[in-house]
């Protein structure tokens, strides 16, 4: 079994999964499963197993599969939270659905990764951690935006927390399958980290920057809520008085169209790019830790997506 054809086999296992006799449950999971989405982080788990000279790929799909629930999990529940409409191209479970049930679908999601996970062991530490680690920075973000407290401070731990410690955990998990040393577990974990670091940043400007159609989600919502890189860069190292103004000007009649202009005549999108620029690289400098093969190349190239956006 190649990469193309662990992947395909990771999109049956999801499928397969999510099935129940709750129909709204099995609909809603298919809807976003089905919409598709990079795979980013099942990849990294596949590949970190490859590169470590893994040879029984069959052996990680069903981790490479919990990996992408809990991540769509998250987004079924961020879409809640963000008042998201669009997901994948598709309308989130949220406007078809309605909150309750995507709250619901969203923990049944989750629930899965137990039967997925149940027989592996000493990984499943690892699903606690980066699990718990992704809502502590959903909270922390969802607080920050309240209080109109985000800082670059809190802005740096809640995008550790609520992204990058399931991008390394991916990689971790995949590190640790394929028996890698512990210099190399530690290498992927990094990779993971720092490349995830780098992908919320774009995301985050990209959330700026690029309309709705081109994403396949709801942009420009960050900043009207006290949220993501925008208006960390407003409140700089303050104490957040600056976000209250930049947010109370992204609600006015043309949503941030005033402090958009300010953050784009200054510096500000130029040095997030510039900074999930130096992260990609800091990722790809762990790559040395493993031995050349298609599959180092191709979480090389991972990375050089995740800050081009071409996945
Ligand atoms: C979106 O993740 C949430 C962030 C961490 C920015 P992705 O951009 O990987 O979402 P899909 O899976 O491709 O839809
Ligand atoms: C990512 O944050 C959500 C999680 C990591 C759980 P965003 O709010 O930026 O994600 P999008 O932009 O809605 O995909
Ligand atoms: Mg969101
Ligand atoms: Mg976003």
């Amino acid at each position: 079994m190649n990469h193309a054809q662990a992947l395909q086999a990771v999109e049956q296992l999801m499928m397969e999964t999510v099935e129940s006799e709750v129909e709204v449950l099995r609909d809603a999971s298919r809807h976003i499963l089905a919409a598709g989405g990079k795979r980013m982080r099942p990849r990294m788990t596949l590949l970190a197993y490859e590169a470590v000279g893994g040879t029984d790929i069959e052996a990680v799909l069903p981790v490479a599969a919990a990996v992408e629930l809990v991540h769509t999990a998250t987004l079924v529940h961020d879409d809640i939270n963000d008042h998201g409409l669009m997901r994948r191209g598709r309308q989130t479970i949220n406007a078809i659905w309605g909150r309750t049930f995507a709250l619901l679908t969203g923990d049944f999601l989750f629930t899965k990764v137990y039967t997925l996970m149940a027989p592996y062991g000493d990984l499943n530490i690892i699903f606690a951690e980066m699990t718990s680690q992704l809502v502590e920075g959903e909270t922390l973000q969802a607080a920050a935006a309240k209080e109109g407290k985000l800082n670059r401070e809190t802005y740096a731990r809640i995008i550790a927390k609520k992204t990058a410690s399931l991008f390394a955990g991916a990689a971790k998990l995949g590190a640790k399958l394929g028996n890698a040393t512990p210099q190399q577990v530690e290498a992927l974990y990094q990779y993971g980290f720092n490349l995830g670091l780098a992908f919320q940043i774009v995301d985050d400007i990209l959330d700026l920057i690029a309309d709705s159609q081109k994403l396949g989600k709801t942009a420009g919502i960050d900043l009207a809520q006290g949220k993501g890189f925008a208006a960390a860069v407003a409140a700089g190292n303050g104490n957040g008085a600056q976000t209250a103004v930049a947010v109370a000007e992204a609600q006015e009649q043309d949503p941030g169209a005033a402090f958009k202009r300010k953050l784009l005549q200054g510096n500000y999108i130029e040095e997030g790019w510039q900074q999930a620029r130096q992260l990609a690289g800091l990722a790809k400098l762990q790559l040395t830790a493993l031995p050349p093969s298609a599959a180092r190349d191709e979480l090389l190239r991972l990375a050089e997506a995740a800050v081009e956006r071409e996945y």
